[in-house]
């Protein structure tokens, strides 16, 4: 989701954030004392929707360091030659902002944060808070390095380590906010028990459904979680929760007519939806010239593919096109609510979306 917006120098762009709504003064001052090219290395990479393009010229470089879009800084985990798939970047200023927001820090709030990256966000928290009080954790140690060199290089020295920000930080103890900024599929119990109780975490979640959202939990005295979503967020996953490929189709193909329009399924109150109804099933799509195509899958080997005014064509076992139909009319339903409406609850035994209050549970549509 590369945004349009463009600024051409680094105090347009945080002009811009604060214009649409998305600084505090506060943090807008954050923003101004932390120019974002010193946490971009020289090599960089344009995100596209279907690839990433090396960015050759350093007018080029700037423009795209000083505009409201990602700056990819590692392709294929450093593996020179691999597809060219984006595993480390800084993000997108906008939705740094956005998630900063959400975290509610307070003077004296302890942080930490997962995927160190670039070290941008590790600085604006440092240049918030103090020092003393930030945690970043990145799991690539070459990633981690130039983080460190950018942070000391800018005059900023936070708590790092090269680890896995899956597990807790070995020592930490409880701080009272994370950030994740790698996206998960599922939010790990084991990360909530570093954070205190009525402390807030901010992650961007990705399941396989759909393209992913921003979710801000409190912990609760018993440790479990809950709390909103809040808005669409795309983000490269944490490295063990990369979305498996499509599973394997098996059968023939069946056509029939289309009941739904495949672009409505990309509606994020719908994939919300669906994703809690239809555990496992993944769904990935293209924008075509009339609208949408998209490809659904099943461990089970059931497969749908449709497309704008095409037939629909269903594989495998049993009608998972039909099946998706089905959850489209209960969410119909149910007023077709917004992806705001929606929340999440992380417990001891994993985690539940639901649907206006944290009791009205969507539960899986089999067994
Ligand atoms: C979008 S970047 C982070 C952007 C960063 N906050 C910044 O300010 O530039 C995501 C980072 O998460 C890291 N990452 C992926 N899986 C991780 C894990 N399990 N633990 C810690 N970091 C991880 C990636 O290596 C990548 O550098």
């Amino acid at each position: 989701m590369s945004a349009a917006r463009q600024a051409s120098t680094y105090p347009a762009l945080v002009q811009d954030l604060a214009d649409r709504g998305l600084l505090t003064a506060r943090w807008r001052r954050v923003f101004e004392a932390v120019p974002r090219s010193r946490f971009v290395p020289e090599r960089a990479w344009r995100q596209l929707p279907d690839r990433c393009v090396p960015v050759r010229e350093a007018d080029e470089w700037l423009a795209l360091v000083n505009s409201d879009e990602p700056v990819v800084t590692q392709l294929d985990d450093g593996v020179e030659g691999g597809p060219g798939i984006a595993t480390s970047s800084n993000s997108m200023p906008s939705m740094t902002a956005r998630m900063l927001g959400l975290l509610q820090v307070e003077d004296g709030s302890r942080v930490l944060e997962v995927g160190t990256g670039t070290g941008y966000v590790a600085a604006l928290l440092c240049e918030r808070l103090g020092d003393d009080l930030v945690h970043s954790v990145e799991l690539d140690a070459v990633v981690a390095a130039q983080a460190a060199e950018a942070l000391a290089q800018a005059g900023y020295r936070p708590h790092l380590r090269v680890g896995d920000g899956e597990h807790p930080w070995p020592g930490l103890g409880p701080v009272d906010r994370l950030i994740a900024t790698c996206a998960l599929r599922y939010v790990p119990y084991a990360l909530l028990r570093q954070v205190r109780p009525g402390g807030i975490v901010v992650a961007p979640l990705a399941r396989t459904f759909w393209s992913g959202a921003l979710v801000q939990l409190e912990v609760r005295e018993d440790g479990t979680a809950v709390g909103p979503f809040c808005g669409g967020a795309t983000y490269m996953p944490m490295r063990s929760h990369r979305v498996p490929d499509l599973h394997e189709v098996r059968g023939k193909g069946r056509a029939r007519a289309a009941g739904l329009d495949p672009v409505r399924l990309l509606d994020l109150g719908f994939a919300l939806y669906a994703g809690a109804r239809l555990p496992g099933v993944r769904l990935i799509h293209q924008d075509t010239a009339d609208g949408a195509r998209v490809w659904v899958t099943r461990e089970d080997g059931a497969a749908a593919t449709a497309a704008t005014g095409e037939e629909v064509w269903q594989y495998g076992p049993g009608l998972l096109w039909e099946e998706i139909e089905h959850v489209w009319w209960e969410y119909e339903s149910a007023g077709r609510p917004d992806a705001d409406q929606f929340g999440l609850t992380v417990t001891s035994r994993g985690q539940e979306v639901w649907l206006r209050e944290p009791s009205e549970v969507v539960r899986p549509a089999r067994g």
